[in-house]
């Protein structure tokens, strides 16, 4: 049920708080975390981890990448599951393997694992269906408990993914974090900036006669701008583009015309300058610059500002206001938000 909202994509983005608050007592007693033993000692024990997956669980698994590689220092690669499946790389010997699907029906990964299987490799799927095929034939399973999810673009699924992964690489590492805090600061940040997004919908609606639209980002913000791009073309036929900010003008750049919008994603320090170089060369040609940035790291004349939380968790909290933006942008162009055009919930086929 929608409740009090009109869509089931805006119930979800909502939701969010309260799902990393759900993953959180699923996984987290007492600061000590509750994960099969064993999956933890096959993980630990592999020498390189291989995240196979599509789409939003993709760049879900992106984010792991940096996150896992940051906190356990292993080795991580990213996989399109449609052409893992076809196109193989060279895999090493005592790889382990994630397959990250919010269904956990997805065709092109039911591939994977298939093929994976055959050859012994030890599987993990993280997913939102406990009871679906991946789940079932995959040798771990973990759950991210995030309730169903209606809408056809993947939101609270997302971030729940990002979690889980967070909470994964967590138990594996020996770094001193205050896990329960951070996730919760995280939770809280969420809420405060859910609590009006009335300034976002007034920017969609300032821009919204444009035909295309770009993110930019660097690191996990590039992450979070293919993600962001994905949402706002899925349902409001926008043409996005989510790139990596220091990439644009080896090419790409060419593409900005007057008024094109350019939103960037700046959630580090170490990148906040350099970012804002990338846009300044496509304002130059013309672009609208939007960014997305925290507390710390804003400017004069910065457009969405979020709180602060710990540097592996941004991604959660800057994927809101592209979320939103999406979801207002379908809105203002009258599309049917939870049911865009030429796409399925669950993509069974390859
Ligand atoms: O169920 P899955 O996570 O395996 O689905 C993967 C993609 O089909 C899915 O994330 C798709 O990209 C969404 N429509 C994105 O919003």
């Amino acid at each position: 049920e929608k409740g009090i909202f009109e869509h089931f994509m805006l119930k979800e983005i909502h939701e969010q708080p309260t799902v990393i608050r759900r993953i959180m007592k699923g996984y987290i007693h007492d600061s000590s975390i509750n994960i099969n033993q064993s999956l933890l000692n096959d993980l630990k024990q592999s020498s390189r981890i291989y995240i196979l997956a599509a789409g939003t669980s993709m760049h879900a698994g992106i984010v792991g990448k940096k996150i896992i590689e940051d906190l356990i220092k292993k080795p991580v690669e990213v996989h399109i599951a449609s052409e893992f499946a076809y196109n193989t790389p060279l895999i090493d010997p005592n790889a382990f393997f994630i397959l990250i699907s919010q269904s956990g029906e997805t065709a092109d990964l039911r591939t994977c694992l298939t093929k994976l299987k055959k050859q012994d490799y030890k599987t993990l799927t993280i997913t939102n269906v406990i009871t679906s095929t991946l789940a079932r034939e995959s040798l771990y399973a973990l759950e991210i408990f995030a309730g169903p999810e209606i809408a056809v673009a993947s939101t609270k699924a997302y971030v729940a993914q990002i979690a889980m992964l967070f909470i994964l690489a967590y138990a594996l590492s020996d770094k001193a974090i205050d896990i329960q805090y951070e996730l919760s600061k995280t939770a809280q940040a969420m809420e405060n900036f859910l609590l009006s997004d009335s300034h976002i919908r007034d920017l969609v609606v300032k821009y919204i006669n444009t035909k295309h639209a770009f993110y930019i980002g660097r690191g996990m913000d590039y992450a979070t701008s293919l993600e962001a791009a994905l949402k706002l073309k899925e349902i409001s036929y926008i043409h996005t583009e989510g790139f990596a900010a220091g990439e644009l003008k080896h090419g790409t750049i060419a593409l900005i015309e007057d008024k094109t919008p350019v939103i960037a994603i700046i959630s580090h320090e170490s990148i906040n300058l350099n970012t804002r170089s990338n846009l300044e060369e496509t304002v130059s040609r013309g672009a609208i610059p939007i960014v997305i940035t925290l507390e710390s790291l804003k400017s004069d004349g910065d457009d969405i500002i979020l709180e602060d939380v710990h540097p592996l968790l941004t991604p959660i909290l800057t994927i809101l206001p592209a979320q939103l933006i999406a979801y207002y942008a379908s809105y203002e162009l009258g599309y049917d938000i939870d049911k865009p055009r030429n796409l399925a919930k669950s993509v069974t086929v390859e």
